[in-house]
């Protein structure tokens, strides 16, 4: 049964059993403790928590999901898939055990000609909670499951929560017996790929407020209603019906399976190691068009960065398969080819995502050829050292300069006999990171334990948010923090975080940055340095008493500095017209992969493989500044998501659906987005829009930068007093300025040539005299020469020169001493009978470069050398004629 076959049975058995369906909603949630959408329930664990009603009963979903905590597994097992789809259903307060049960227990054991999975009846098995009598009792009325194939296992096995506080519960698992040739009969928890896993029923009813490990929580309160969440693995599923041996060889997977194996030549399940490198990109090409495709770009951070490591891991994985040429344009088609079938979404976005990942793994290959010559000199170093080992600090350059991952340096130097010192590099990687996030904590009130204000949401209730609406409000103080945990009160010069019952505020979201403004009371003011939202329906407002103190209760005057909202609005709706403006320049695929403004200012990183020339920037910034001159109204309107996909608003990543989107337009369809910011009411109200730069951001992607309203307009007026003053400079009107300086840059590139050939010649009217006044030192006609203040080119020179003029029929060696500044060159050149006697410069100019207090080297006909005591000038001389002198004989 194909996969997508799979998908359709699941979503209509739940939908003709009163589910409501929902698509899936993107990899990227906007939760700050989650990097990806990890398992079907996230976007619905609002409505289990009971913070939000849920708006239908009963749901049924098909969810993208992506975990990498386990990314070394992949391609190990037969199970383990970075992006993996979850089939679910869910209740919200509505039916429990029972209905879980039932609804599971038909859907798989159906005949497939009714629709069903028609997996075998005797060949299933189930695992409840230790103590959970109720299922035990259940599977045993609704299925007639024998005591022998009801398991009861530990926290361990049948307890499920998300790693982090949140909804959690006991549960139970559905598996299948897939018989003796997957391993022998045993404890279903041990007996590993027999017994496979398919369908975890979760039953939740608690709410955790502190995770520890899997089996180490602690349980804060029973839900205000029993839920159920269930997940079952498409593609187990499909491996199972499909009957094939693992999760890489389904109908959605294998296409790139089997094309990475004809480009490399290999015969899948034959050798162990080649087929888990295949599975890998497999799995890896499947997963980096799914995170591309929901607005992921390959960066050094958070999400971008684990889209990086997939995409390399990928490249790399078929190079160690001895493909050596560009991959992915091999590969990802085939995976776009499967996966469109259930994401149609993927067409529109095919040229996009297929240049981000294209310029990616070009990247890549660039950095495996600059980082494989710095590797080699570590190499060579250590071959030198004769330890064997190349240190942590060279593997940790590498990674960190080159993007060499560790476990390449580690093979590379396998390759060459050498061991890496890991626990070094390791040691330097933990320094780093340590450092990293001190920093980002110092950047950001880092909201990293956040069980403070969900205690305050509890206990308050959501803030009610009239940033739309109002410039300011009659508030009262709900809570005050400091770093993460709550006060008492906040008093003058402190510094802390203040919730509201009711703000105007605009929290940071969006890309766009939060309003500035202030809080005013009975005997007090406070400045409002940064707003955001810690969780969900909470405002947090970071601000510095200046006068009296603040605590709960206190009733505040909340208002928003009216200059910063007017251009936080510009710069908002700016960054909107600069969206629209680039596509209509570069055409739909230039897709917004990030932005962010603040009053004056904007940017906005969209996927685009290459530098914009000068005219695109032009027409973006005449496209742009029309739509002012236009004045097209700005509007914002709340419709469903459907409702929005279906006027073709863009959205921006993250969105759920279930609750009302807002969709923001400027001139109608000109621009349409789905967007939470605040706006100016008709675009002339951005005043102007001017481009200063436009620059690369990684592999793939580029970044414009402009400044509106009154920021754009000042930047116009310096440049033209700056063209003002060179005018007057060169004496010449504006319009011939390029000209004029051309000319000056042409003339002064000539004069600066005459100059030169002029020292040259100078330099050279002597080298005559000097090749005349050769000494004898041994037989070796030799020539010493200090010259001053010209450079170790013109050395070089003379050197050469003066050794030309001493001929080549008896032996001569030259040696010039440069002095300038406080620095000294030094030139050694040996003619060819000279070193035929035994001379060679290499050795001379490290005599040389003694008395210069430096170094030198070189090879046996020319050395050169320099140090930092010219004063050792003569003695350098002197040391040369005795190095001469004291040569080894000719061999
Ligand atoms: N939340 C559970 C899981 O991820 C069931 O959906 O396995």
């Amino acid at each position: 049964m194909e996969t997508a076959e799979i998908r359709r049975r699941f979503i209509a058995h739940f939908e003709q059993r009163g589910h409501t369906v929902v698509p899936s909603a993107s990899l990227l949630l906007d939760d700050p403790n989650l990097l990806f959408v990890n398992a079907g329930m996230v976007p619905f664990v609002p409505y289990f928590l009971g913070q939000e009603p849920a708006p239908f009963p009963r749901a049924v979903s098909v969810q993208k999901c992506v975990r990498t905590n386990d990314i070394e597994e992949v391609g190990q097992t037969d199970r383990h898939g970075t992006f993996f789809q979850m089939n679910g259903n869910f209740s919200f307060g509505d039916y429990f055990k029972e209905g879980a049960i039932g609804h599971a227990w038909d859907l798989v054991t159906k005949s497939q000609a009714d629709g069903g999975f028609g997996l075998p009846e005797s060949k299933l098995h189930v695992s409840v909670y230790l103590d959970d009598d109720e299922s035990v009792a259940l599977w045993k009325r609704i299925a007639g499951l024998p005591d022998e194939r009801i398991h009861r296992l530990g926290k361990l096995d049948n307890y499920w929560h998300m790693g982090i506080p949140g909804p959690g519960g006991p549960d139970s698992e559905l598996f299948l017996d897939r018989g003796p040739d997957f391993g022998p009969e045993g404890d279903i928890e041990k007996a590993g790929d027999r017994y496979m896993e398919f369908w975890n029923l979760v039953f939740m009813q608690v709410r955790l407020s502190a995770v520890r490990g899997k089996d180490d929580f602690d349980v804060a309160e029973e839900l205000p209603a029993k839920n159920i969440d269930t997940g079952m693995g498409l593609e187990r599923m499909a491996m199972l019906l499909q009957d094939k041996g693992s999760i890489y060889e389904i109908d959605e997977v294998a296409p790139v399976l089997l094309r990475a194996a004809e480009l490399a030549g290999r015969t899948y399940g034959v050798d162990h190691a080649d087929d888990t490198r295949l599975r890998v990109v497999a799995d890896h090409v499947r997963s980096g068009l799914m995170l591309i495709s929901d607005g992921v770009t390959p960066g050094n951070e958070a999400r971008g960065y684990v889209l990086r490591r997939i995409l390399r891991r990928a490249v790399r994985s078929m190079r160690l398969l001895g493909v050596d040429e560009p991959t992915l344009p091999e590969l990802l088609p085939q995976s776009y080819q499967m996966m469109r079938r259930s994401y149609p979404e993927l067409d529109a976005q095919w040229d996009r995502i297929a240049g981000i990942a294209y310029a990616e793994e070009q990247a890549f290959r660039q950095t495996l050829r600059a980082g494989t010559a710095i590797f080699d000199l570590a190499a060579e170093r250590t071959q030198q050292a004769g330890t064997g080992t190349v240190s942590g600090s060279d593997a940790f350059a590498l990674h960190d300069t080159y993007g060499f991952p560790i476990d390449l340096t580690l093979e590379m130097a396998a390759e060459q006999g050498l061991s890496v010192d890991e626990v070094g590099f390791r040691q330097l990687m933990a320094e780093q990171r340590a450092m990293s996030k001190a920093d980002a904590k110092a950047k950001k009130g880092s909201h990293a334990d956040l069980s403070a204000y969900r205690q305050v949401l509890d206990a308050s209730g959501p803030t009610d948010w009239q940033a739309y609406s109002t410039l300011s409000t009659e508030s009262t103080v709900m809570a005050t923090l400091r770093e993460g945990r709550t006060e008492f009160e906040l008093v003058a010069g402190a510094i802390g975080e203040v919730i509201l019952d009711r703000t105007p505020f605009y929290a940071e979201s969006g890309g766009q940055n939060a309003d500035a403004g202030e809080l005013v009371w009975d005997g007090g003011s406070a400045a409002v340095l940064d707003v955001q939202r810690p969780v969900r329906g909470l405002v947090a407002h970071q601000v510095r008493v200046v006068a009296g103190s603040l605590a709960v209760g206190t009733a505040v005057g909340a208002s928003v500095d009216p200059e910063w909202r007017l251009g936080a609005c510009q710069a908002h709706s700016g960054t909107h017209v600069v969206h629209a403006a680039l596509r209509e320049v570069l055409g739909p695929t230039a897709l917004q992969s990030g932005s962010y403004n603040r009053p004056g200012y904007l940017r906005l990183d969209f996927g685009w493989a290459s530098a914009l020339t000068d005219g695109q920037v032009r027409d973006l910034e005449d496209v742009a500044n029309g739509a002012l001159r236009r004045d097209l109204p700005v509007t914002a309107t709340l419709m469903t998501l459907p409702e929005a996909q279906q006027l073709g608003a863009l959205a921006l990543f993250g969105e759920t659906y279930g609750e009302l989107v807002r969709v923001v337009e400027i001139g109608g369809e000109w621009s349409r987005e789905l967007c939470g910011g605040t706006h100016v009411a008709h675009a002339s109200q951005i005043g102007t829009v001017v481009v200063t730069s436009e620059s690369s951001v990684g592999a793939g992607n580029r970044r414009v930068e402009a400044l509106v309203g009154l920021e754009g307009w000042q930047y116009l007026a310096r440049e033209r007093d700056l063209v003002r003053n060179l005018a007057d400079l060169l004496k010449a009107p504006s319009d011939q300025l390029a000209d004029r300086v051309g000319d000056l840059l042409s003339r002064v590139r000539r004069a600066e040539k005459e100059l030169a050939a002029a020292r040259n010649r100078v330099l050279l009217s002597g080298a005559d005299r000097l090749a005349a006044g050769a000494a004898d030192v041994d037989g070796i006609r030799y020539v010493g020469q200090v010259v001053h203040d010209v450079d170790a080119g013109d050395v070089r020179t003379l050197a050469l020169d003066v050794r030309a003029r001493l001929g080549s029929d008896r032996p001569g060696v030259v040696t010039v001493v440069g002095v300038r500044d406080e620095k000294a060159s030094v030139v050694v050149a040996v003619n060819d009978p000279a070193r035929a006697a035994g001379v060679r410069a290499g050795v001379l100019v490290k005599a040389a470069t003694g008395p210069l207090g430096g170094s030198g080297g070189g090879k046996d006909d020319v050395a050169q050398g320099g140090g930092t005591r010219p004063s050792g000038a003569s003695a350098a001389l002197a040391a040369v004629e005795r190095a001469i002198a004291d040569r080894a004989p000719a061999a």
